[in-house]
């Protein structure tokens, strides 16, 4: 299994190209499914979810072409993916891939909502939290749709179409938006969505909805439309920048020191991020190219944050958050408030040296002057991520272990990293 071996003391600095969003890229890629025309989609990032996504859709007869490089392309220019849903031979997905990635349950709502009928493994638990889909079927369900559950399987049946509803979610949830927006696409009549997800995730998806011939507003806001169309066409669009990786490298700079430019980054998909690095003493700055972030000489100071849904501080940053007030002047506080077992990275931290209590929902910081660097383990996507943030501000070597976990959201990360200054390598095997 390959590990990731870091010595730590360097500042960061140069350009870091960020690449297209995972949190957009996978319901985008799902959406295809929508349509026997062809959605070409721009900017995706090269990662291990996206291939899986690839199979998995492979499995209902999706054909997926990738566009070969193209003159001037730059190295780290995203894929271009060509997706033909023009045969949906198969409207199962097995527990075998939906098992290995949560967001594949997704499918549910394009097969149901164009085939009449979808047979999909329920996706079983995860590291951070039990993470239940009863809000997504509920949503089916108001539109018509009959769900039975039969041996971990969910199986949801609408032989004469979907009906346009009332959606009102009981909390906020980004998967259950994106179930509402394709499922309502082509149901009959209209549908209200309520206490939806903002998301930037779920604009990018209206807005290529909206240029297949969906007929959504409100995209953005807690409330939004979908009048139902009988066929959706094929279009192009180009995935967003991903903000959780641009927040994710501006705190290893924030905590290194140094000065990046996020190449392609838009400071408004993470402006609550950004405000608390401000505050923590980074300079944070809009270019006309992305985001610049410097850290000179100035300490790291202690802040008080709580997770939220978009626009508030992403729990997705939460992890790296923690790392950099690891070695902040003073205490912190982070309370997460999304999912409910999210803190796995604590106990990694604390064997780098930092101070960390829990109380529930609450991790209380008690920054250090020095971490060290020792072997870690990561165990899920974001939590490893933080090991790497700490590490590169570690005295001495840190292994990381099981980075598999990064390669499901980090497209590149070490070549990203050692372009900046950064002594990061991957061992293989
Ligand atoms: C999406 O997950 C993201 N995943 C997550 O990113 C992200 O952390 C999360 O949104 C919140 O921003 C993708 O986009 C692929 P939710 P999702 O439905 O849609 C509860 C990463 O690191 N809930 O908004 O699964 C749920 O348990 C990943 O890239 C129900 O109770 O999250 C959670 O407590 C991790 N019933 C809360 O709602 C349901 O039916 C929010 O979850 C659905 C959700």
């Amino acid at each position: 299994m390959d590990r990731i071996r870091i010595v730590g003391g360097r500042h960061l600095n140069g350009t870091i190209p960020i690449s297209g969003a995972k949190n957009a890229t996978l319901p985008l890629m799902i959406a295809g499914l929508l349509t026997d025309q062809t959605v070409i989609l721009d900017n995706v990032p090269r990662l291990a979810d996206v291939g899986l996504l690839q199979r998995i859709l492979g499995n209902h007869g999706v054909d997926i072409m990738v566009g070969g490089k193209r003159p001037g392309d730059t190295e780290y220019k995203g894929q271009t993916l060509h997706i033909s849903a023009a045969n949906i031979v198969d409207t199962t997905a097995p527990y075998e891939l939906v098992s290995k990635m949560r967001a594949s349950f997704w499918v549910i709502a394009p097969l149901v909502a164009r085939m009449g009928q979808a047979k999909v493994s329920m996706p079983g638990g995860c590291a951070i939290g039990t993470r239940p889909v009863d809000l997504l079927l509920m949503v089916l369900e108001r539109l018509g749709a009959a769900i039975d559950i039969d041996g971990g399987y969910v199986i949801a049946r609408a032989p004469r179409g979907l009906k346009g509803g009332e959606i009102v979610f009981p909390k906020v949830t980004v998967g259950g938006t994106h179930t509402a927006l394709m499922a309502a696409a082509l149901a009959d009549g209209t549908t209200v969505i309520e206490n939806a997800a903002r998301e930037p995730e779920i604009v990018d998806v209206a807005d290529c909805l909206n240029k297949m011939g969906a007929k959504i507003s409100g995209a953005g806001t807690s409330r939004i439309l979908v009048k139902g169309v009988a066929k959706l066409g094929g279009a192009r669009h180009s995935v967003l920048p991903d903000r959780i990786e641009t927040g994710t490298y501006a705190m290893a700079v924030a905590m290194t020191g140094g000065d990046v430019t996020l190449e392609g980054a838009r400071p408004e998909l993470l402006q609550a991020a950004l405000d608390v690095l401000t505050r923590a003493g980074a300079d944070v700055a809009a270019t006309n190219t992305g985001i610049r972030i410097a850290r000179n000489g100035a300490g790291i100071a202690p802040v008080e944050v709580v997770t939220d849904p978009f626009p508030g501080f992403p729990t997705d940053l939460q992890a790296q958050l923690m790392a950099l007030m690891t070695r902040a002047k003073g205490t912190s506080r982070i309370t997460e408030t999304i999912f409910e077992n999210r803190f796995m990275h604590v106990q990694e931290l604390v064997r780098l040296g930092a101070h960390i209590h829990l109380d529930g929902e609450t991790a209380t910081i008690e920054g250090v002057d020095k971490l060290k660097g020792a072997p870690v383990m990561a165990t899920d996507l974001r939590a490893s991520v933080s090991l790497v943030i700490a590490a590169l501000a570690a005295e001495g070597e840190t292994m990381v272990n099981r980075v598999y976990h990064l390669d499901r959201g980090f497209e590149r990360l070490e070549d990203k990293l050692v372009a900046c200054g950064a002594e990061i390598a991957r061992i293989s095997g």
